[in-house]
């Protein structure tokens, strides 16, 4: 099955920081299939932005190394790729300074009927800088978006101060705050699933769900990106954005339509929903050295450091929907997979007519993220075969790519949120008010920490965390699930 790809209109997107990391890996090889689906429409223009004082040649050189480099080789057709460099420029821009400003709002003004987008891939200091400048140069127009993507704010503090500068020159429908998983694809099937479904939504309550598990796991560890994610720790740099968005996404009520404010506004309550933490409903870790690989005090080059790389937490949603479900949550480097998946654990039948089997562990649906996106259900069955009725459990299995046949396209999630900003559709960003209402809750246990002096527990790699992310779950009679692909 081959998805319809309806072209964008013709846009200026131009991205700060274009020689850095992600504009690499991502942005760039992302519009470059875009563009291969042709999405990307003809005359659209990316405008790399930075302090080097490169040529528009060179820029293209680079670019073209970056596609060579993260775009699979079967999709760079040299005609494409042709076309695709011819629509990349360049100015350099020294963010803080004056340099390049009138050459960027020149080069802007020759296509003014152009949708303009200023994606902001640079340190988060540099945000309300540019967006100050952008406004002084006059560039910003009224129909101008601007790209903003975590770290938004460390605390409450900085995230409602980096809100109000942005909100200084942009209007809220203005600003787009990238969580990528929400460009994920299954992330939206959840969405699909719950409401498109007749099946589940009647379920989908305390009265039915014993209790939901959200997992986000890696395998690798933080070797290269240590000074960042020293200062973060896996509460800041995940449970605050990610886990909180597929958390919201899974509790939310029903919007009354698949419009971006309403959608918002359900997470936005769910979130106000969450019951304050307490201490003992967290477990927080930190990978130790094993055989020849470093721990995390190697990695960050910090060896008293408290931050954690693995972080477990049962939360609790106040609601009519919820109160009695707990939700757990958790993330953390160096375990034994790659997983993400949201795990939701129904009740057992009110009155079983069989015998006790002890190794069934009931009815589940499992939205796996990654890898191989796809959907299980976990349900009860006779085992095959004369003998009586003996009962075992089989997985109701689909796999996106199998189900909807070889050609079905999993688009990076790059890919989708870059072609809704041009498109101007926010449902899949958050919003000020959730990324502040998200701090709130994270907040007082990061202060909690800091002032017990309270230290991560040791985990070993190659593991599923901590002995106490287990009992967090076996305290309630769960278990989690295992971190396996
Ligand atoms: C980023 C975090 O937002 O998400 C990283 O900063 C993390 O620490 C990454 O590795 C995980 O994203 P994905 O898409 O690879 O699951």
């Amino acid at each position: 099955m081959v998805s319809t790809v309806i072209p964008v209109q013709p846009f200026d997107l131009v991205i700060f920081g274009a020689t850095g990391d992600l504009a690499k890996r991502k942005i760039l090889p992302s519009l470059y299939r875009r563009l291969a689906v042709h999405q990307m429409p003809e005359g659209a223009r990316v405008i790399g932005a930075a302090r080097s004082k490169m040529t528009r040649a060179e820029f293209r050189k680079q670019t073209l190394a970056a596609l060579q480099e993260f775009v699979a080789p079967d999709l760079l057709k040299p005609d494409l790729v042709e076309q695709f460099i011819a629509s990349v420029d360049y100015v350099p821009v020294d963010a803080g300074g004056e340099d390049g400003w009138a050459q960027l709002a020149k080069k802007l003004g020759e296509k003014p009927d152009h949708i303009r987008a200023f994606y902001l891939s640079v340190a988060p200091a540099l945000f309300a800088v540019i967006a100050d400048k952008l406004a002084a140069a006059g560039v910003a127009t009224p129909s101008s978006r601007i790209v903003v993507e975590k770290p938004l704010g460390k605390d409450l503090a900085s995230a409602r101060a980096l809100n109000a500068q942005l909100s200084k020159h942009f209007t809220e429908a203005q600003i787009y705050r990238i969580d990528h998983y929400l460009g994920k694809e299954t992330v939206q099937n959840l969405m699909a699933i719950r409401f498109a479904n007749a099946l589940f939504e009647p379920l989908w309550n305390a009265r039915y769900v014993d209790h939901v598990q959200i997992t986000v796991a890696e395998n690798l560890g933080v070797a290269g990106r240590g000074e960042y994610y020293d200062k973060s720790g896996a509460m800041r740099d995940m449970v605050q954005n990610h886990l909180m968005q597929l958390l919201c996404l899974t509790a939310m009520e029903p919007p009354a339509h698949f419009e971006p404010n309403m959608v918002r506004d359900e997470k936005l309550k769910v979130i106000r929903s969450l019951e304050p933490l307490k201490l003992s409903d967290i477990v927080r870790g930190q990978y130790r050295a094993n055989g020849s690989g470093s721990s995390y005090l190697d990695d960050v080059k910090n060896p008293q450091s408290r931050t954690e790389s693995f972080i477990a937490i049962r939360a609790h949603i106040q609601n009519w929907r919820w109160a009695g479900t707990p939700f757990y949550l958790r993330t953390g480097k160096k375990l034994s997979a790659r997983l993400s998946e949201i795990c939701v654990v129904f009740r057992d039948p009110p009155h079983s007519i069989f015998p006790k089997v002890d190794d069934l562990r009931g009815n589940a649906l499992i939205i796996r993220l990654q890898p191989n996106e796809g959907i299980t259900m976990r349900v009860t069955i006779k085992d095959p075969g004369p003998g009586g009725m003996r009962l075992t459990e089989v997985p109701l299995d689909m796999t996106f790519a199998k189900a909807l046949g070889g050609e079905a396209e999993m688009p990076e999630a790059y890919e989708r949120l870059i072609m809704d900003v041009i498109r101007g559709d926010q449902t899949l960003f958050m919003r000020g008010d959730e990324v502040e209402a998200a701090w709130s809750w994270v907040d007082p246990i990061i202060d909690a920490w800091t002032d017990a002096g309270s230290k991560p527990q040791q985990y070993d790699p190659g593991s599923a965390g901590p002995i106490d992310a287990y009992k967090l779950t076996s305290s309630d009679g769960h278990l989690w699930r295992e971190i396996a692909t």
